[in-house]
Formats: C-alpha cells, structure tokens, sequence
C-alpha cells in the first residue's frame, strides 16, 4: 500500500451518488488516484457510463444501482462493494440533496421526512453497515458530503439544512468515538456548485446573479474542485485530521 501524499493506490472506496455531479467527480478522479471504486445510484445507466469512465484508468469498478433510502439497500451497498472490492477503506457519503423550497410553516411534513431519509437516516444506515468492516482495516476514512445550508440558517430549506447541519454534528460524534479506531470521519462542505442540483438557479439571470454575488469569488464552484478536497480526506494527506469540516465554497462563509 503506498502511503504517501494524496496516492489512494491499494484502497478501496465506496461512493454514494455516483451518477453524476460531486459523487461522479470524486469516484473518476479517486480510481485516477489509483483506488478500486463502488459506485451507487438509482439510474443503472448512468452508473454504466461513470464505471467505463472509471474502469478506463485501470481501477476496478463496483456498479450498484440502488435508492440509498430503500429499507434494504444499506446493508446491501455495503455488502455487495466489499465481496466486489475485497474491502472498504474509504466511505463517501454522499447522495442527497433538496427538491424543494418552502417556509417550515406551510411544509409537508412527509416533505421534512423524505429530505431527512435521503441526507440523514440513509447515511446512519450506510455507517452502520459499513463501519465495522472499516475498523477491521485500521486505515480508514469516512466522508460525509454536507453543504453551506447546514453550517448557517437556510430559509426556504430548513428541511435541507437541518439535514446538512446534523450530519456536521454525526460526524463529529463518529469521529471521536473511533479516533483510536484506525478510522477518520470528517465532512466536506461544498458552497455553491454548477451541478444538475442547483440547475433550477441558472435558469434565470436575476437568480444567478442574487446567488453568484454572495461569493467571494464570483463564480460557481465546480465538481472537480470539491472533488480534490475528497481526495485530501480520503488519503493520508489527511492523517492527523478527524472531526473537521472541509469547507470549500469560493469564500461564501467568510462573508461578514
Ligand atoms: N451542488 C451544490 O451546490 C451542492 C452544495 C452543497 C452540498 N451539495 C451536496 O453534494 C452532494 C452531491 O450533490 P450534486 O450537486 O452532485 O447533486 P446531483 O448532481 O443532483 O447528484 C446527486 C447524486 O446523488 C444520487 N442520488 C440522489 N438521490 C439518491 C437516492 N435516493 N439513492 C441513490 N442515489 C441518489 C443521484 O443519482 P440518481 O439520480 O441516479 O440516483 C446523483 O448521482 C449532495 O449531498 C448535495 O446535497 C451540493
């Protein structure tokens, strides 16, 4: 196993929400890294296209097509990448997202109850079918993909940032209950990028600029770019780093 730098030669990686966006960027560029990958999402086909992608620098790809929030799918992501991988060494958590907007006080509580599934409960599950593998190995690294929603108030998006802001404090839990396990759990924290997720924002040119000008930086983020920051946290770059949010959002917290 080669432990040096941002190498991922010799580890195994899971990554959820693989399809497309952030999960695509991150799986393409950890099997460039030299790591075997487990991919998941729900459309099969798109999965195809990500594992020939993946497959094309050598690494072994691991295709299952899954809804992370099925009552059975967990434990059989997780069982399913470590009969394909021979092991898991790296988690990336990182399906979810919001698929609507609306004040707490008119939402749908079936509504604040798919969002938690989808950001929250579904990653509990996956940790607790993937963990103890994890710890057998001694080196290893959870991910767990939050947003800027959890780290400040998000109108419109409780549902989301109440998700986003509890898997900051997950992780912080997780971390410190297996630091001297061989295992590191840490979140990434995208601010905005250009995905299919925040599509819905540059559809209109007044949108885009209310949300563009609130960066720092004045642009969209990209996915290759959160995807280095995947890369910094799964590796032994990242070795002496536990508990922590990676925040990469073109300055967007910094702002007064
Ligand atoms: N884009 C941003 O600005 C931004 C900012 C902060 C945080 N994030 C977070 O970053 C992560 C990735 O976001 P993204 O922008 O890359 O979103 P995206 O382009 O919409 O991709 C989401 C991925 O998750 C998969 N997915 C969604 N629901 C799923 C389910 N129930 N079961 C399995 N897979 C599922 C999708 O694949 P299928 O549809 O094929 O299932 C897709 O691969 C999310 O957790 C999101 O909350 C994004």
């Amino acid at each position: 196993m080669d432990t040096r730098g941002t190498s991922l030669t010799g580890r195994r990686a899971l990554v959820t929400g693989a399809s497309r966006g952030i999960g695509r960027a991150i799986a393409v560029l950890f099997a460039q890294e030299g790591a075997d990958v487990a991919i998941v999402a729900r459309n099969a086909e798109a999965l195809d296209e990500v594992a020939a992608e993946v497959r094309a620098t050598g690494a072994v790809c691991v295709v299952i097509p899954a809804d992370v929030t099925a009552d059975d799918a967990p434990q059989r992501i997780v069982d399913e990448a470590i009969a394909g991988l021979g092991g898991l060494d790296i988690l990336v958590n990182n399906a979810g997202g919001n698929s609507f907007m609306a004040p707490l006080h008119t939402m749908r509580y079936s509504g604040w109850q798919k969002t938690m599934n989808l950001n929250l409960d579904s990653i509990v599950r996956l940790l607790q079918a993937a963990l103890p593998a994890m710890i057998e190995t001694r080196h290893a690294s959870v991910i767990n993909v939050s947003s800027v929603a959890g780290t400040n108030g998000s109108p419109f998006m409780s549902h989301y940032g109440a998700a986003k802001a509890a898997l900051i404090s997950l992780t912080r839990s997780v971390a410190v209950e297996l630091a001297t396990e061989g295992v590191r759990v840490n979140a990434l924290i995208p601010g905005w990028i250009d995905t299919d997720l925040t599509g819905f924002l540059r559809e209109d040119d007044g949108v885009e600029h209310a949300v563009i000008d609130r960066v720092p930086m004045k642009r969209w983020g990209k996915a290759d770019e959160i995807a280095q920051g995947a890369l910094f946290l799964a590796s032994d770059a990242s070795s002496f780093m536990t508990g922590q949010n990676l925040v990469l959002d073109g300055g967007l917290t910094a702002n007064p």
